[in-house]
């Protein structure tokens, strides 16, 4: 994966637990890399590695990481690097998630060897949708709650995500009930 996604796990755990905790956790991981650039790719290998080694040194468990790193991603990553990629993409939570299928290809202008994964949205009513994450990265499903939940604070919107179908227990893909309140009419 390109750098900015072990760049962002390291901000994460930068703000949360310190830079002392941060090169605890590089240690326990093997990663000897002193900073990683953002447009450069990296083996996945060297991610996972990374929250292994924060569920070890921090006594969480890896699902809690990805959840957590999924907001993360959202609220400062994608907000603070990426602001005009998040507000083309809609103005509401369900506008967002609706365009959510077509985000990366955008985002494949800047980083041109990305390997998105790729989501649709099926089941769509006034204030919920099914949303199909299909990627060929194992374990990431935690990862896709979080951002749903972080898309659900930057939007103001609260927000329930649920895994109705995973990959892990021989689903196709994994499929996630995300249900939302409703916007107040105007
Ligand atoms: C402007 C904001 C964003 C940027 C720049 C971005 C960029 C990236 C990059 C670089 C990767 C790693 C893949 C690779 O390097 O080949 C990635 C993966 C991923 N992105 Fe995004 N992304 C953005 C927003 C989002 C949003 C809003 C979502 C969903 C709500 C999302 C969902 C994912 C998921 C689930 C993966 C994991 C990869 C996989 O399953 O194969 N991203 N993205």
């Amino acid at each position: 994966m390109y750098g900015m996604v072990n760049k962002a796990v390291e901000d994460m755990v930068c703000l949360h637990h310190g830079e002392a905790a941060w090169e605890r956790i590089k240690a326990r991981a093997g990663v000897d890399v002193a900073v990683f650039l953002s447009n450069e790719g990296y083996p996945d290998e060297i991610t996972y590695n990374l929250v292994a080694a924060a569920s070890e040194v921090l006594g969480l468990p890896e699902e809690t990481i990805l959840i957590g790193f999924g907001q993360h991603w959202v609220l400062h990553t994608a907000q603070e690097g990426y602001g005009g990629l998040m507000k083309a993409a809609g103005k509401t939570l369900p506008e967002f998630l609706r365009n959510l299928p077509n985000f990366h290809s955008r985002v494949s202008m800047i980083f041109p060897k990305l390997q998105p994964p790729r989501f649709q949205c099926t089941d769509v009513t006034d204030q919920s949708l099914k949303l199909h994450y299909i990627s060929h990265r194992p374990g990431l499903a935690p990862f896709v709650v979080g951002l749903m939940q972080g898309l659900g604070k930057m939007f103001r919107t609260p927000v329930t995500v649920r895994l109705v179908e995973a990959k892990a227990h021989g689903a196709d893909h994994d499929v996630f009930d995300v249900v939302w309140t409703p916007a107040p009419a105007a």
